[in-house]
C-alpha cells in the first residue's frame, strides 16, 4: 500500500501523468519515418531469443534453441531490418549491441549474415557489443566471434563459488569458467566484460570478497554486478514469492557492493553505471550508448524521442508477423516531453553522470529550472557533486538514488515482460494507474 502510493505520487509529480499504460498499437509507417528526420545518431539492439537450456532466475526473453525456428528467425530479423532501410540507412549508428537470450547459440547458425547485413546496409560507425556463454568461448569460438566484428564481448560468469553457480544452475564449475574468461581475455577483444550476480542466497562477504580478487586476477577490463533480481514470473520468483524486508536488503547489498567497490578501486576500475565498473583508460562496454535506439527481434524494444515501442515476445509469432508482411510490434506508448525528462534523469543517473548543457541540447530547456532544486538536496545529502556544467554522482548516491528507480523499474519489467511473455499480443499493459 505504501509502496503504492509513493509510486503514484513519485511518478506524478516527476511525469505531470497519472497513468503509464502501454496499448496494443504499432507506429504506422508515414508517422515512422517523420520520426527519423530529425535524428542525427541512433544505436540499434539485436535479440537472440535462443538458449541450450533456461535458468531458473532469468527474466529475459528466450527459449530453447531449436535449428529450425533459429533459421526462419535469422530470415525474419534481416528483413526486418529492410523493412526499416528507407527511413535509417543515412543515420550514422554508432551503438550495436546484441543481447539475448544467448547470442553465441547461433553462432555459425545465422548471427554472421544478420551482422554483415547489418554492416553493408547502414551507416555503421561503431564496432559489435555481444553477449556470450561462457561454455561457448572455445578456442574455435573466439576467433569466429573476432571474425565477425566483435571488439566488446560480454561472459555471463555469475559467481566464484560452486555452490553458487549450482543454485543458479549454471553449467559449469568455477575452474572451467575461469579457464573460458581467461581465453577470452587473451583474444583480441578492446574490452571483456563479465557479469556477476550477487547477494546470493546464504553468500558472505568473503566470497564477495574472494569473486573481486578474481576478477582483479583475471584482468577483465570491465565487471558488471547485479544483486539477484527474484521476478515474480521466473521459477526462482515463483519459489521465492514473498518479498523479503526490502530495507534490510538494500542495506545488505549496498555492503556488498561496497566490499567489491574498494577492491576494484585500488585495482585501477573506475564506476562506468551503477552497476558496472571499467578499466581506466577502457571504453565500457554497454548495451546501449546513444539515448535514442531502435530494436530488431522477438522482444525488441525501441525509443525515438516521444515513442516507446516493443515488438512481440513470441519467436513465432515474431517470425509469423515478419513473413505476412504486418508489424511485429505489440506494444506502443506515446510519451509527453515531461515523460521524455523524466526518462533522461532516470538514464542519466543509471550512468551516475552526465552534464547539464546535454539536457539543454536535448530539451531546449535550462535543467537547474527544471530539476535546480531537486539536485540541490542531493548535493547537500552527499549524493552527488553538483558542478557548472557536470554533475557526478557519489557511491552513495548511484546506489540509493538507483534503489530508488527501482522501486518503479522493477514493477514495470515485471508488468511489461511478465504479462508479454504470456500473451503474444496483449490488448495493453498497466504499468501504473491511479
Ligand atoms: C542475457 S544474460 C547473459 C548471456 C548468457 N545468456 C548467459 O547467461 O551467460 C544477461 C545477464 O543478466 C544477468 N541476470 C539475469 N537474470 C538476472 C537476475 N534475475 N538478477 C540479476 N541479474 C540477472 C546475468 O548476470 C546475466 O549474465
Ligand atoms: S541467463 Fe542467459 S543462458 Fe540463462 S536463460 Fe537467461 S539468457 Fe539464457
Amino acid at each position: 500500500m505504501v509502496r503504492e502510493y509513493l509510486q503514484r505520487t513519485i511518478f506524478s509529480h516527476f511525469t505531470g501523468e497519472n497513468n503509464f499504460i502501454m496499448n496494443k498499437a504499432s507506429p504506422p509507417g508515414n508517422e515512422l519515418s517523420q520520426k527519423f528526420q530529425d535524428i542525427n545518431e541512433i544505436g540499434i539492439y539485436l535479440h537472440i531469443p535462443f538458449c541450450t537450456r533456461i535458468c531458473p532466475y532469468c527474466p529475459y526473453n528466450k527459449e530453447i534453441f531449436r535449428e529450425e525456428s533459429c533459421h526462419k528467425y535469422v530470415n525474419a530479423v534481416i528483413k526486418e531490418i529492410d523493412n526499416y532501410l528507407p527511413f535509417i540507412q543515412n543515420i550514422p549508428v554508432t551503438s550495436f549491441y546484441i543481447g539475448g537470450g544467448t547470442p553465441t547459440t547461433i553462432l555459425t547458425k545465422g548471427i554472421e549474415s544478420i551482422i554483415n547485413h547489418i554492416y553493408r546496409h547502414l551507416n555503421m560507425k561503431c564496432p559489435v557489443h555481444m553477449e556470450s556463454h561462457p561454455n561457448h568461448l572455445t578456442a574455435a569460438n573466439l576467433k569466429i566471434i573476432e571474425s565477425i566484428g566483435v571488439k566488446y564481448l560480454s561472459i555471463g560468469v555469475e559467481a566464484f563459488q560452486d555452490n553458487h553457480l549450482k543454485t543458479l544452475e549454471r553449467p559449469y564449475t568455477v575452474r572451467e569458467v575461469i579457464n573460458n574468461v581467461e581465453r577470452a581475455v587473451n583474444s583480441n577483444f578492446d574490452c571483456v566484460n563479465i557479469d556477476l550476480i550477487f547477494d546470493l542466497p546464504g553468500q558472505s562477504e568473503s566470497e564477495i570478497e574472494q569473486a573481486g580478487l578474481e576478477i582483479v586476477k583475471l584482468g577483465v577490463q570491465q565487471v558488471a554486478t547485479y544483486p539477484l533480481f527474484r521476478f515474480p514470473y521466473t521459477l526462482l520468483g515463483k519459489q521465492f514469492n514473498k518479498r523479503g524486508n526490502e530495507i534490510i536488503t538494500a542495506f545488505r547489498r549496498r555492503r556488498l557492493l561496497q566490499i567489491l567497490e574498494e577492491i576494484l578501486y585500488s585495482s585501477g576500475y573506475y564506476r562506468s553505471s551503477v552497476w558496472a565498473f571499467t578499466k581506466k583508460g577502457v571504453d565500457k562496454y554497454c548495451s546501449v550508448t546513444v539515448p535514442l535506439y531502435l530494436g530488431f527481434g522477438a522482444s525488441g524494444s525501441s525509443y525515438l524521442k516521444d515513442i516507446f515501442y516493443v515488438n512481440t515476445f513470441n519467436v513465432s509469432e515474431y517470425i509469423k508477423a515478419i513473413t505476412e508482411g504486418k508489424s511485429p510490434v505489440s506494444l506502443s506508448i506515446n510519451l509527453s516531453e515531461q515523460m521524455q525528462m523524466a526518462g533522461w534523469l532516470y538514464w542519466r543517473i543509471y550512468e551516475t553522470r552526465f552534464s547539464k548543457s546535454d539536457f539543454f541540447k536535448r530539451f531546449n530547456i535550462c535543467f537547474d529550472e527544471k530539476y535546480g532544486s531537486l539536485i540541490e538536496i542531493f548535493n547537500r545529502i552527499g549524493y552527488l557533486n553538483n558542478g557548472n556544467d557536470q554533475i557526478n554522482l557519489t557511491d552513495k548516491g548511484a546506489y540509493w538514488l538507483h534503489a530508488f528507480e527501482d522501486l518503479f523499474s522493477i514493477d514495470f519489467i515485471n508488468r511489461l515482460w511478465g504479462t508479454s511473455e504470456q500473451n503474444s499480443w496483449p490488448d495493453k499493459v498497466v504499468l501504473l494507474n491511479s
